[in-house]
């Protein structure tokens, strides 16, 4: 396969027979409710009670034997260019696939700007990363880290054929190919190993904390810590549950059969460089639309697995939860030194909901303790989205 540009691995993977696309040109009661059921896709794996279905992309798929061959592959180093680094090298599953650092290096050395994010309920981002209107499906997200160039993270420009060839002559690869992908004759090629990827990543669903056992009736899975925690975080006082609510623990969220979701950033004054802006290394929403009103907005990241997923914020620039409350009581941060001097708490793009509070020392500790309640140990250890080549290593 010769190197494509990125734009044409996704028309190729939006191509793929859409089964709606045959269906426009009668448009009778029961050919709508054939639409309306279709919008729902059949999720074939368990939900929590309390979350709607995820929205699937149209013409994609959700088969376990995808989401089999995408777990070999995110865990795979030769899906890399020179083979020393896998999706995983970034996304460790006892970190909730968060990796701890402030921000990583790709393959080749490239140092990357934004902190790893941790991939829980990814299937539900209306857009993926941290600030990004264009990423609107995991999909178009797998082509970054595979293709990008500035910076390089797995790099596979330039290898694509070689790294198709270490798959095809794998002792277990063609079998899985062939069982994702029945009745293509040839399918190892990239737009099936991005469809795989994103299959897996769909089966990335947390919704079995402490707090989820909580809510479902078993009061005992909360100290009194935690439970008073609960009631402070969805105050009116500290108005995190207006950026940070619903079952996933942020108002950025898509599902299938509702309308498309207005994408939603926002700006929670971490910098206030030169009266508005964000250090130049990394304005947010701002890179994409040049609206200055954007600048500094990120989207609200989900707070479940908060607890494993330190350091904090897009440039990991905060290493505990009690920083991270410290800046929300202040109303903003304050940077007293460096290029980045300035208090976020006088940026004029702050959202307002972010405008401080008063904590006692123990409500701060039922705070943090709660935020830990948030942690989901079934997931962190699930099997099923466990290394396939760890028992070898
Ligand atoms: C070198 C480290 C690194 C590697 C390797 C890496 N990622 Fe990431 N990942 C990141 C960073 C950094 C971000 C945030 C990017 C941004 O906001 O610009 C991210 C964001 C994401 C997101 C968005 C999550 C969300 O909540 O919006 C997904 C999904 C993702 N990565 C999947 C993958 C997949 C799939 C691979 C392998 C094909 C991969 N990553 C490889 C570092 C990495
Ligand atoms: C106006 C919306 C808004 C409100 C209100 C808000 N947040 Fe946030 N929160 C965000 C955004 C946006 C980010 C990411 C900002 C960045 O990276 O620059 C964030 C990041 C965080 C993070 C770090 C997440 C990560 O993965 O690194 C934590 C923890 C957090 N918020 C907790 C809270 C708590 C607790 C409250 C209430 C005291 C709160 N937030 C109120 C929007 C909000």
């Amino acid at each position: 396969m010769r190197a494509q540009p990125w734009y044409l691995l996704v028309s190729a993977l939006v191509a793929c027979g859409s089964p709606s696309a045959s269906t426009d040109a009668a448009i009778d009661g029961a050919s709508l409710d054939a639409r309306a059921d279709a919008a729902i896709p059949t999720w074939p794996f368990p939900l929590p009670p309390t979350f709607p279905v995820p929205r699937l992309p149209p013409g994609q798929v959700l088969t376990a034997e995808l989401a089999e061959l995408g777990r070999h592959l995110f865990y795979d180093k030769r899906l890399s260019g020179n083979g020393t680094q896998a999706c995983a090298s970034c996304h460790l599953q006892a970190k909730a696939f968060s990796d701890g650092v402030v921000a990583a290096q790709g393959s080749t050395g490239d140092q990357l700007r934004r902190n790893s994010m941790a991939l829980v309920n990814v299937a539900y981002n209306p857009t993926q990363t941290w600030a990004n209107t264009h990423l609107a499906t995991l999909e178009m997200q797998a082509l970054v880290p595979l293709q990008g160039k500035s910076p390089i993270e797995i790099g596979i420009t330039g290898h694509e054929q070689e790294i198709l060839a270490r798959f095809a002559a794998d002792s277990k690869y063609p079998a899985l190919f062939a069982a994702a992908f029945p009745g293509q004759p040839e399918p190892i090629d990239f737009p099936n190993i991005v469809r795989a990827i994103s299959a897996f990543e769909r089966r990335m669903i947390s919704g079995n904390s402490r707090y989820d056992q909580y809510r479902g009736g078993n009061l005992a899975a909360l100290n009194a810590s935690e439970q008073r925690g609960a009631e402070i975080f969805n105050s009116e006082e500290l108005q995190c549950h207006h950026c940070h609510g619903g079952f996933n623990f942020t108002n950025a969220v898509d599902s299938a059969g509702i309308d498309q979701v207005t994408p939603r950033f926002f700006n929670n004054g971490l910098y206030n460089v030169n009266n508005g802006q964000y250090p130049v290394t990394d304005q947010g929403l701002w890179e994409i639309t040049f609206v200055d009103a954007d600048r500094g907005r990120f989207r609200p990241p989900t707070l479940r697995n908060i607890g494993v997923t330190a350091p904090y914020m897009h440039d990991g620039s905060m290493a505990t939860l009690e920083e991270v409350i410290a800046m929300y009581e202040r109303g903003g941060r304050l940077t007293t030194t460096g290029p980045n001097a300035g208090d976020g708490r006088d940026n004029p793009n702050k959202n307002g909901f972010v405008s401080g509070f008063d904590l006692t020392p123990q409500e701060r500790l039922d705070l943090v303790a709660f935020l830990h309640a948030l942690t989901d140990d079934e997931f962190l250890h699930n099997p099923a989205l466990a290394d396939p080549f760890a028992a070898n290593q």
